[in-house]
């Protein structure tokens, strides 16, 4: 059985009154029936240890994750976190490859490939996004670079390792749009980056790897999307603001699968 992972990307939202307040929300709408759901929430740095802090104090099974993370540990990289400060702070997961850090950070696959392998090597769970732009899909090149993305950014990460790691298809064109994925063209990808996956590692580490959906899931559209084969979970970001639309999205995962 693959696990069910429901995760929020807070972005650049969450001061530390923000933080209070969203995680004072959703620590009441936890029900002990989620437990078949994996849970995380991913703020801003600065309030990541609040977070962490205010979570285990109320012993709610939501972990915490970085949206970002440098594969240095330590030394003169202004601006950057290592993955071991994340581990210090709180953190059980680090998103890596966020679409917003290639276009407006131009990351690249292989720059992402070693946050992969620093978080990996320091017990930090990775979620990979990968997604084509509006721009590739229309030209029919999703699957290229699809591949492109998981074979650059997996460079290295053995089969053993893939049970820690999450991928996240995230198509950029459905990112804050509102312009969901149809759950067809969703399961498309998702199976092509499992078949991919099972070309890389085989059957058993395909099957069980988690791949999550992102891009304008709500509380509206993720029961049709949580229910193709393929789709584990969601990367959600606009929904996770709110803590009663995220809670219904893991309630519905804890039903749906
Ligand atoms: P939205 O849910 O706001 O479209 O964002 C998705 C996302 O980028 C999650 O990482």
């Amino acid at each position: 059985m693959r696990r069910t992972f429901i995760c929020g990307n807070w972005k650049m939202n969450g001061s530390l009154d923000e933080t209070m307040n969203l995680i004072g929300g959703l620590v009441p709408r936890y029900q002990d029936s989620f437990v078949n759901v994996e849970i995380a929430v991913c703020p801003p740095f600065t309030s990541i240890a609040l977070a962490h802090s205010l979570l285990s104090d109320r012993g709610v099974r939501i972990a915490v994750g970085a949206q970002n993370c440098h594969d240095q540990q330590k030394g003169a990289y202004t601006g950057e976190i290592s993955t071991r400060m994340l581990v210090e702070a709180g953190c059980t997961y680090v998103i890596v490859g966020h679409s917003e850090r290639r276009a407006i950070f131009s990351e690249t696959n292989e720059f992402i490939n070693k946050k992969i392998l620093a978080a990996l090597s320091n017990g930090l769970k990775p979620i990979v996004c990968v997604g084509e732009t509006h721009e590739e899909r229309e030209l029919q090149r999703t699957f290229e670079v699809l591949l492109e993305q998981l074979r650059g950014c997996l460079r290295d990460v053995t089969a053993q390792q893939m049970h820690q790691v999450t991928i996240a298809y995230e198509p950029v064109w459905a990112i804050g749009t509102g312009k969901t994925a149809t759950p067809e063209i969703a399961q498309d990808s998702h199976s092509f980056i499992r078949s991919e996956i099972e070309a890389l590692y085989g059957k058993e580490v395909a099957n069980n790897v988690c791949i999550q959906y992102g891009g304008s899931m709500n509380a509206s559209n993720a029961e049709q999307l949580l229910h193709q084969p393929d789709i584990d979970g969601g990367l959600i970001g606009g929904a996770a603001l709110d803590a009663e639309s995220f809670m219904t999205i893991v309630r519905i995962a804890s039903q749906a699968h």
